[in-house]
């Protein structure tokens, strides 16, 4: 199940469960995220915000270990990309993992015009 939560949502505000801060340092608060869900099991997350010009910034994602692998971060990007439909993106990767995905995903969305760092 994936929903969308707001700006008043532990997960956008920064609170995160232990589960993530053990892989994912979240400094700054964002607007918005979508979330995988097992039951209340929260299994994923792809936080984000919107900036001026179309742009879309990336406020972290996170997997949980078991769940990796399986085309869920992607899935959880597609989402927003698909219906927010921005003109920029912007990304910081942290990880081998995130680099990964944000190739991937370069390569499945070339219209946007994309800011990796
Ligand atoms: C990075 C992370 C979110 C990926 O989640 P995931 O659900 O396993 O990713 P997906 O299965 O959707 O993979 C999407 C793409 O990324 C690639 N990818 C995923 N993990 C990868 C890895 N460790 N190394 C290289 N590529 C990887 C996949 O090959 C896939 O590309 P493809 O569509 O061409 O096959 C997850 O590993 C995670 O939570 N890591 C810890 C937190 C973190 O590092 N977040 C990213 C910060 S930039």
């Amino acid at each position: 199940m994936m929903r969308t939560v707001g700006a008043d949502h532990p997960i956008t505000l920064g609170n995160l469960p232990a589960k993530v801060r053990k892989c994912l340092t979240l400094e700054c608060p964002a607007h918005y995220a979508v979330l995988a869900e097992d039951g209340r099991r929260l299994v994923g997350f792809f936080r984000y915000e919107y900036g001026p010009n179309g742009t879309l910034r990336a406020r972290g994602t996170w997997v949980d270990p078991k769940e990796r692998g399986r085309g869920l971060a992607g899935a959880l990007w597609r989402h927003v990309l698909k219906s927010a439909k921005p003109r920029r993106v912007w990304v910081k990767t942290v990880s081998e993992g995130g680099r990964g995905l944000v190739s991937a995903l370069v390569r499945e969305f070339p219209r946007i015009k994309w800011t990796v760092v």
